[in-house]
């Protein structure tokens, strides 16, 4: 039994995630948690919010809300949608919890000690009205380079050229729009990556188990040469800059920059959920204290990769502590929508509590695991979707399921049928799935979703090619007992077809093997002999048709669903 430590990139607080962050990090680490705790192995899938920063005090703001009280609300928002999609985290925490502001400024400390940390005074635009001083991209204000009037003050999305907020004419707060605007000093933290290149690299060159994109990303990033980089900012929420509960001198007013303290927000977050069970965090973060034989395995979208292969593993590798660090990293490319960007204020998109209202999270679930962003983008269409899940989970699992329970109840009372002889068919069938499930296993293993899904819908269509091979109804009349040996091989199969299905589709998985009278111990992934499987269900028992498993999605859902949430254009 392997001991494996699970993370999804934390989703952001301000509103709730649209299918494409579902798709790119938590939904396939709950896919994998899934099928590694059925295979046996102790799993800690580990997720929470990241709460602090600009991004959220305005959010707050714009509400009407002071900003913890509005953290409070979205933090039980994402968690009621994570749910509707049976993500099944051992613990969904906060980056604004204790366990985090406190591990956050230790870290902060022994970097300190090991001399990693500086202070420096930087320039910065003060909006005097805002009372604030303003991140770069909320200095607005025009072009010195083409003249566009609502250029940001990291760049320009006219022309594309990175800028300075000083570099802008006719400044403006875009918090307030107030001009009142002036430079002044502040002293902030920095982190002296450029001291830890050497041992970063070194660290990047000895990770085998990243999949390329992840890999070619943290090149890119050292390549380019790392930067020391401001670990705090003048703002009021976050983490204090503060050491045993007192402020750092000068700093009363400024806390952590928010991509400082949320990766340190996975060991809080399991800090959290061991305070919760009274289980012990450090034997899954401490390499000195059980987590040696942990393998560390993260997900998340590739805009994530640098902060995860160079900026996080600064902070820990500088700290020079025994902390366990990540194994496996699998990025994703992005979900778009029709080819082009979800976007809110466009009406182009779904998001995450949306899809819930329309349909049950398993139709989510396959359709973003079977089209999964993983060796380039992958569009989101309406007519795609419908045809995955008409084809996939309503006829090909669906109508198996369902045709083969109702002919049993019609012709074998309802019971797992006795009789017939075990012949070719079966045989054919064995050997078929034998070859295919370990196919499905190493998918799984490695993290190539598309390819896992693939395999078992390859798995559940054999199912069907037995039916037409062994043809159950067309052999009752002259011969009852040859029907037999199809239907109960056939039921026996279903008890494979849905086990398989349990990481990516939990619910409807759950309906089949209810249906069946499978017991839970027993509701694990099929690994013993192929003819056992195929034979494992009691004579006689009773087995249900379930109600509908999966309805088809009409033409005309997809029209109405265009029209609310945008479609091709
Ligand atoms: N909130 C970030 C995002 O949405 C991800 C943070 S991952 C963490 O892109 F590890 F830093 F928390
Ligand atoms: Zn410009």
């Amino acid at each position: 039994m392997a001991r494996i430590l699970i993370t999804s990139a934390l989703p952001y607080i301000n509103g709730v995630k649209h299918l494409g962050n579902l798709a790119g990090s938590m939904l396939p680490a709950d896919v994998y948690a899934r099928f590694q705790r059925l295979s046996g192995h102790d799993v800690l899938y580990i997720c929470a919010t990241d709460e602090h920063g600009t991004p959220a005090e305005l959010a707050a703001a714009s509400e009407d809300k002071d900003v913890r009280t509005y953290c409070d609300e979205q933090h039980d928002i994402q968690r009621a949608a994570g749910e509707g999609y049976g993500l099944s985290y051992d613990y969904f925490g906060r980056t604004s919890n204790t366990p985090n502001i406190e591990l956050t400024q230790h870290f902060a400390a022994v970097l300190e000690e090991k001399g990693l940390i500086e202070e420096r005074v930087e320039h910065q635009v003060f909006s005097i009205d805002d009372d604030r001083f303003l991140p770069d991209r909320y200095v607005e204000g025009t072009c010195p380079h083409c003249g566009f009037e609502r250029a940001r003050g990291d760049q320009c999305d006219n022309c594309g050229r990175l800028l300075e907020p000083t570099d802008l004419k006719e400044p403006y707060s875009k918090i307030s729009g107030s001009k009142n605007l002036e430079v002044r000093e502040t002293a902030h933290l920095h982190l002296l990556q450029t001291k830890m290149e050497d041992k970063i690299r070194a660290w990047v060159d000895a990770s085998d188990g990243w999949p390329s994109l992840a890999k070619s990303i943290a090149y890119k990033w050292l390549d380019e040469g790392l930067r020391d980089r401001s670990i705090t900012r003048d703002l009021k929420w976050g983490v204090p800059v503060a050491k045993d509960g007192t402020p750092r001198e000068g700093f009363e007013t400024k806390v952590f920059y928010v991509w400082f303290d949320a990766p340190i927000g996975y060991v809080g977050a399991t800090r959290e959920w061991a305070d919760a069970t009274g289980n012990d965090w450090e034997s899954w973060w401490r390499t000195d204290k059980g987590a040696q034989d942990v393998t560390y395995v993260q997900f998340m979208g590739k805009d994530n990769v640098a902060f995860h292969t160079v900026s996080f593993p600064a902070t820990i590798l500088g700290s020079e502590e025994p902390w366990k660090t990540v194994d496996r990293l699998k990025a994703f490319n992005w979900l778009t929508w029709y080819g082009g960007k979800f976007s809110t204020s466009e009406k182009r998109g779904v998001f995450m509590d949306q899809a819930l209202d329309l349909l049950p999270g398993d139709y989510w679930r396959w359709y973003l695991t079977a089209n999964a962003p993983e060796g380039s983008d992958s569009a989101f269409t309406w007519e795609h979707f419908q045809s995955l899940i008409n084809t996939d989970l309503a006829n090909v699992l669906g109508n198996y399921v369902n045709r083969i329970l109702r002919f049993n109840k019609s012709r074998f009372d309802g019971v797992v049928p006795e009789g017939g002889e075990w012949g070719a068919d079966e045989d054919w069938l064995a050997s078929e799935l034998e070859a295919r499930l370990k196919d499905a296993a190493t998918h799984f293993e490695a993290m190539e979703f598309r390819k896992a899904a693939g395999e078992v819908r390859a798995i559940w269509a054999l199912g069907n090619e037995y039916l037409t091979r062994a043809e159950p109804w067309t052999k009752f009349k002259a011969d009852p007992s040859a029907a037999a040996i199809g239907v109960r091989t056939a039921l026996n199969y279903m008890t494979v077809m849905a086990k398989i299905a349990q990481p990516i589709i939990p619910d409807a998985a759950k309906t089949i093997l209810d249906a069946l009278g499978v017991a839970d111990d027993e509701r694990t992934w099929p690994a013993c002999d192929v003819c056992e499987m195929l034979t494992a269900l009691p004579l006689g028992q009773a087995v249900e048709p379930p109600e509908v498993l999966f309805k088809k999605i009409e033409d005309t859902d997809v029209e109405a669903w265009s029209e609310r949430f945008g479609g091709a254009e």
